[in-house]
């Protein structure tokens, strides 16, 4: 059954949602699930604004055909080119055989590469700036390069002054029939998510963030429309401030993040001794991560809000604890940059593990590291609880300065 909404004068929602899928790009888990969202301008000419993914096409093509209302679609505009929008576009054209596609000369090499169908006599191609009127509406294209490929770009209606942001301002879940930010709490529902969406998926690419949000400042935004999650039409300050947080590395919450690996629980107490100093000496909101059993898209995430990140692993095969390893690489992947480190150390014979932990963050751009290590030889001793009160203290004094 069909399942639209309008969301603007012409404009239709006609995307769907998956709480079927386990791994989104198969990495990252999404236990809320996610929706693809693409949007429909019946206006003069009938123009599809992206599709979506293949799990949810029966859903998308019948929201296609009932808000078309009898007639065919005239053109399709690929903001961006990954398969979670674009995987049936050649379904699309067997389906409108007239249809044409709107993109650029980077979508357009990109559409070759993933089908084989003659994408060159169907295709119109935009450059930056360029208009594209459906007879009412004026759309114009803003490229927005590595947001989150290289092809991606926003689209805008000029008249109603919607801002369709491709991948950008969208985030993790299934839409749960509210489909505005004001419809729905964001910031106790929504953000984690959006912040776990970001940061693991346009995280690395800070810059070209920045030069797509500096661009959108240029222009009156009424509304945003992303290819996931909810609609903005309220508030718009807010999701923006933390994009701009989340794109300069800037954290959100000046607090301590630990994270830890332990094998048999030694580590762990240690790091459990440390969190309650860190409380004592005044530090809010210190949240604890064990390596093994949070995903490390989740780790992430956490890494982007927070300001100081203590780690503590053992020492395994004379190298890190892999997991905690494998979450500091993936950090250093994702680009994070200005953050405070601490490290823990633990091995029986021996500790080398905040060493080389060290060595992955001193790659990283603009990391502070608490100077004094923690060598734990098995298990904490009482002798060492001063130690860790010393970097209670020490991180203490920076947090609640
Ligand atoms: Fe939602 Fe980069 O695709």
């Amino acid at each position: 059954m069909h399942n639209i909404r309008k969301i603007a004068k012409d404009y239709y929602w006609v995307g769907a949602s998956d709480r079927r899928l386990e791994l989104f790009e198969n990495i990252m888990p999404i236990t809320k699930g996610v929706s693809y969202n693409a949007y429909l301008l019946v206006d003069e000419k009938t123009i599809l604004l992206d599709t979506v993914d293949s799990s949810v096409s029966r859903q998308f093509l019948e929201n296609v055909k009932y808000a078309l209302n009898g007639r065919t679609l005239d053109y399709l505009v690929v903001n961006h080119m990954e398969p979670d929008h674009c995987s049936i576009i050649e379904d699309m054209v067997l389906r409108y055989p007239e249809l044409k596609l709107i993109g650029n000369a980077k979508t357009l090499q990109m559409i070759k590469q993933f089908f084989d169908f003659d994408v060159e006599e169907r295709f119109v191609t935009v450059k930056e700036g360029d208009t594209f009127s459906s007879g009412n509406h004026t759309l114009t294209f803003v490229l927005a390069p590595m947001v989150h490929w290289p092809e991606a770009m926003f689209t805008y209606d000029v008249e109603e002054k919607i801002l369709f942001s491709a991948d950008a301002f969208g985030t993790f879940g299934a839409l749960n029939g509210n489909l505005f930010n004001d419809e729905v709490n964001f910031d106790k529902d929504w953000l984690d998510e959006a912040r776990r969406y970001y940061t693991n998926i346009v995280g690395k690419y800070g810059n070209p963030v920045q030069a797509a949000l500096k661009k959108a400042s240029t222009i009156e935004i009424n509304m945003i429309c992303p290819l996931h999650g909810p609609i903005w039409r309220n508030d718009l300050g807010y999701i923006l401030d933390k994009y701009n947080k989340w794109s300069t590395y800037e954290p959100e919450d000046k607090t301590v993040m630990i994270v830890y690996g332990s094998m048999y629980g030694n580590t762990e107490s240690a790091v459990n001794v440390l969190a309650t100093k860190l409380a004592e000496e005044g530090v809010k909101n210190i949240v604890t991560y064990s390596v093994s059993n949070t995903h490390v898209s989740y780790l992430i995430s956490e890494a982007f809000r927070c300001s100081h990140i203590v780690v503590a692993a053992p020492t395994y095969n004379g190298a890190v604890f892999t997991p905690m390893e494998n979450f500091l690489l993936d950090l250093k992947a994702h680009g994070l940059q200005k953050r405070t480190f601490a490290f823990i150390e633990n091995g029986t014979w021996a500790p080398t593990a905040a060493c080389q932990m060290m060595s992955i963050v001193g790659e990283m751009k603009d990391m502070k590291v608490v100077e004094e290590t923690i060598t734990l030889k098995s298990s904490l001793k009482e002798s060492q609880v001063e130690q860790l009160e010393n970097l209670a203290k020490e991180l203490a004094a920076e947090l609640t300065a």
